[in-house]
């Protein structure tokens, strides 16, 4: 027997219905008839065997069998005992707050200080707990993690006790010729930020300097045989212009470009110009008729994000605090410190998490959630990601103008609707 996912998402326009399985991040478009009809089977527990007998024609049933197949593939319907629980898991470790630099921007709020205060047996027992849980990938972030002066044996010490895909997130300026052999032994990616495309924008956020030690941590990474890097920019007002060089720093270099949106929160918070609104955007255009007709009656071709925090991604800080997403931290409690959770497999696989007061409030946050986007027939595609959507509604203007914008280009790529 079938039911619908746990993670189901129901839209619905005139005569039409999409469902959808949003930690999937799959959906399907059907008629509210064809939906009804399924609907009703899954309630009285019909299953696609009994299709024969119901639909006397052929195009009916082979019809109906067609959809219950896709929606099998797709998770939506799933095994009646299927609990759906997460089975796997991202952790990004914070392992220090300190860094030898000092962004403009930092969401860590990462402080510089002359002498080191890390707690290696707290920070063991943190490893241990991750370990614990066997995450699917863990990163190892900051403040910068290579300020750590047993960052090598610790990086070592989870690669052996653990299967997990590794990934270092780290500013780059201690990675050299020497060491580098070392991180490819043990990291499968290297994301290096840089925020900028030269000297002079870098230095901008990171300080003077730093441009020139990416570029070597790059060519020491790349003649150690490291096959994943990739760069980072943090997007700003302030820097729009050096996007696309940065883009073009990253194809010569042969990495990865990564364009991050600035959050103003941690040291951002001193920056709070520097965060993108939504312009205005009138756009009048006549659509081709035929254009129209085509988007209403195909499947919509359109992505859906699935917010990480929601579906099996955490933030361990320092202290052990999780958070369900690194820019919570400066905003809500945590949802627990793993040092505390004795059985730190119900918590992560039994999704013990879900109970606890702050993971509530953060469903609250979503969109789906929300009093103004409630009835929305495109609020599930609008918005994945409830830390941007929470800052976003903090001006009403940017928020009206970036409604007003979405709810016409989704509602056209999903409905046909203009
Ligand atoms: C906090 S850093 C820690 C790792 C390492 N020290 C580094 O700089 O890459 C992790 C990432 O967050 C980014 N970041 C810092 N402040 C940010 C902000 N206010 N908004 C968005 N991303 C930010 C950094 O540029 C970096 O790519
Ligand atoms: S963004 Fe990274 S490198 Fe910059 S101050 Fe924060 S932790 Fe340090
Ligand atoms: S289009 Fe507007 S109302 Fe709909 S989800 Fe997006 S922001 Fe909310």
């Amino acid at each position: 027997m079938r039911k619908f996912t746990k993670n189901l998402l129901f839209l619905e326009n005139g005569e039409q219905v999409i469902v959808g399985n949003k930690y999937e991040c799959t959906f399907l478009k059907m008629s509210s008839e064809c939906y009804d009809i399924l609907n009703g089977f899954v309630k009285k527990g019909i299953g696609k065997h009994e299709y024969g007998n119901i639909f006397k024609d052929k195009d009916d049933r082979e019809y109906f069998s067609e959809l219950h197949d896709k929606l099998v593939a797709k998770k939506i319907l799933v095994d009646e005992h299927d609990m759906e629980l997460l089975a796997d898991f991202d952790i990004q470790w914070e392992v220090t707050n300190q860094c030898n630099l000092h962004c403009k921007h930092c969401i860590a709020d990462a402080v510089t200080t002359k002498t080191l205060i890390a707690d290696r047996d707290e920070i063991y027992a943190i490893a241990d707990k991750i370990i614990g849980v066997q995450p699917k990938l863990i990163t190892v972030t900051g403040g910068e993690p290579m300020v750590l002066p047993f960052f090598f044996e610790l990086s070592e010490y989870l690669k052996r006790n653990t299967d997990s895909e590794m990934s270092l997130m780290t500013n780059g300026t201690y990675i050299n010729e020497e060491n580098a052999p070392k991180i490819k032994d043990i990291y499968d990616t290297v994301y290096i930020s840089v925020d900028g495309a030269d000297e002079k924008s870098c230095s901008e956020i990171r300080g003077a300097g730093v441009f020139e030690k990416v570029l070597n941590a790059v060519k020491c990474l790349k003649a150690a045989g490291v096959e994943h890097i990739s760069l980072s920019f943090v997007l700003t007002t302030q820097n729009r212009e050096y996007e696309k060089p940065f883009i073009e720093l990253c194809r010569k270099l042969e990495v990865s470009p990564m364009v991050r949106e600035f959050s103003p929160v941690g040291r951002g918070k001193d920056h709070k110009d520097w965060y993108i609104q939504d312009e205005a955007v009138e756009d009048n255009d006549p659509v081709d008729p035929e254009f129209v007709k085509k988007t209403r009656e195909n499947q919509p071709v359109i992505e859906l994000g699935a917010c990480g925090g929601r579906y099996g991604s955490f933030t361990v800080n320092p202290k052990g605090d999780m958070f369900l997403c690194a820019p919570y931290e400066c905003s809500e409690k945590s949802i627990g410190n793993i040092l505390e959770v004795e059985d730190i497999r119900k918590y992560f696989y039994e999704e013990e998490f879900r109970k606890t007061e702050s993971y509530l409030n953060f469903e609250k946050k979503m969109p789906e959630n929300l009093k103004r986007c409630k009835e929305c027939s495109v609020k599930y595609f609008c918005w994945h990601c409830p830390f941007l959507f929470e800052q976003s509604l903090k001006n009403e203007k940017s928020f009206d103008s970036y409604c007003k914008l979405r709810k016409k280009e989704i509602g056209f790529s999903l409905w046909g609707e203009i």
